[in-house]
């Protein structure tokens, strides 16, 4: 086995130091399996005097200046793992223009400038991977442009944000607080860098936006994904959900309308108990998938981490150098070959779940029901449990049957200001077949 095909790595964080590690512990096996010896050469950092003692170990070089690496013509693959917008896309950029591969895992680059990427990794005929961008460790990317590629995908839904998925988790089975559950979410090595893009959905709209563009085979952006994180979810929403048999999980849903167009939309759905994702916990994601020919197909597996997520990226070094071998770099396009219309907001329709903090009084449910009715909104179900301020406010709890995106925002608009709601202080999907 002669040839040996060399890394420049960008950034030596959580990921980038898992990356060194699974590639110097493991490989003999991935020399076998690749056919040629794989080497990180040079790692670009920001602080040569800060690296991480489990990395130093190993016998690499390191550089202040990306030049370095993008003027080495032994380093084939650039790998970019240091996170954020800027300047990480100026740094693919120029690795492909300096006719180098490239593998991330930064879906905020991806989900802003994924098109246009791609549009550059093609003209160079360059390999462009991003296995670890969603869903850390799952296979989801490959099988979306490959395993899945005879396919028309007509829904994704899937947990693909690990800190939330482990916040909820934690605060239903163990009753943690909100703050709690975060900090430890944070101390793992899940959390983005800062957190608000993992607790506001914004990661996981980013995510769903790359999943999407690759299912549907049109461009989304982060612009095209309506977004609505974990932030508004209380302990009692949580134990409302158990009442009624579900469990809240946030999710990012894409579906393909072939009359109305796409939605993309991340946002906390209650699940019935029995459905696949509600027992996907921890930091765990799962992506749900249906397709015309394979129909429902689930991936599963951690979300997040440093030894999951280089799993993903090291398996995209190991793709791309072995279409080096083979001379067959480029050969899986991006496939954003159509321009679809995202689907009107009157025309999305969900089953809701509200949570009101009501004026305990004869006719408030009354006044509810009328400005549910002035938005063609019909409602399934009414629970009032609590009664609370001495007996002068409730918790009214309901359940909607369909209804749509515009009907729901209007309702909302004109519940915030009636007089006998006090707050809304919480609203939800249910995703229920039996609704
Ligand atoms: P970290 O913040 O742990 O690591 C990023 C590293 O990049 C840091 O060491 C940072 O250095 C370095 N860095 C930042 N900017 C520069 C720069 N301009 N030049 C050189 N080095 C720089 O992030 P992660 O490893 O967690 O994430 C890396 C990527 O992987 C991100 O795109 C993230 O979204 C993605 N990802 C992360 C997952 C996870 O579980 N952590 C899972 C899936 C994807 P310094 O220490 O000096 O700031
Ligand atoms: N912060 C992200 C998460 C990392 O929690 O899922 C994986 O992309």
């Amino acid at each position: 086995m002669e040839k040996t095909v060399k890394i420049g790595l960008l950034g030596c964080g959580t990921v980038g130091g898992g990356v060194i590690i699974v590639l110097n512990e493991n490989k003999e096996e991935i020399a076998k399996k690749a056919g040629c010896k794989i080497e990180v050469k040079t790692v670009l950092v920001r602080d040569k005097n800060k690296l991480k003692p489990e990395i130093e170990k190993y016998n690499i070089g390191y550089t202040d200046n990306l030049d370095d690496i993008l003027n080495d013509p032994e380093i084939s693959i650039v790998v970019e793992l240091i996170g954020r917008v800027h300047p990480a896309k100026e740094y693919i950029e120029a690795a492909l223009n300096h006719g180098k591969h490239v593998v991330t895992a930064n879906k905020d680059v991806l989900a802003d400038y994924g098109k246009a990427l791609f549009t550059l990794a093609a003209e160079k005929k360059a390999d462009f991977q991003f296995e670890g961008a969603v869903g850390g460790g799952i296979p989801i990317i490959r099988p979306l442009r490959s395993c899945l590629a005879a396919n028309k995908i007509s829904s994704l839904m899937g947990i693909i944000n690990g800190t939330t998925n482990y916040m909820l988790t934690r605060m239903t089975e163990d009753g943690l607080s909100y703050g709690d559950a975060l900090a430890e979410a944070q101390a793992k090595g899940y959390a983005e860098s800062d957190p608000t893009a993992d607790v506001e959905g914004i990661d996981a709209a980013r995510k769903i936006a790359v999943l999407a563009s690759l299912a549907f085979n049109t461009p989304l952006t982060l612009k095209d994904v309506h977004v609505e994180g974990i932030d508004n979810i209380e302990a009692c929403d949580i134990e409302y959900a158990r009442d009624l048999g579900y469990v809240v999980k946030l999710l990012g849903v894409a579906k393909n309308d072939p009359e109305n167009g796409i939605t993309a939309n991340v946002y906390p759905v209650m699940l019935p108990k029995n459905h696949p994702l509600a027992s996907v916990n921890d930091v765990y994601n799962a992506i749900y998938v249906n397709g015309d020919a394979v129909g429902d197909a689930m991936f599963m597996g951690r979300g997040a981490g440093r030894m999951p997520t280089a799993s993903a990226v090291c398996s995209d070094i190991i793709d791309v150098s072995r279409n080096i071998l083979f001379n067959a770099c480029g050969r899986v396009n991006s496939n954003l070959f159509e321009k679809k219309k995202m689907c009107p907001p009157d025309k999305e329709m969900a089953n809701c779940y509200f949570r009101l903090l009501v004026t305990e009084r004869p006719g408030v449910l009354a006044a509810i029901a009328s400005t549910f009715a002035a938005q063609q909104m019909s409602i399934a179900s009414v629970i009032q449990k609590n009664v609370m301020d001495n007996g002068t406010s409730a918790e009214l709890v309901i359940i909607t049957n369909k209804v749509s995106k515009l009907s729901l925002d209007l309702s909302l608009r004109t519940l915030q200001v009636l007089p006998v709601v006090k707050k809304v202080c919480s609203v939800m999907r249910v995703e229920d077949p039996k609704l």
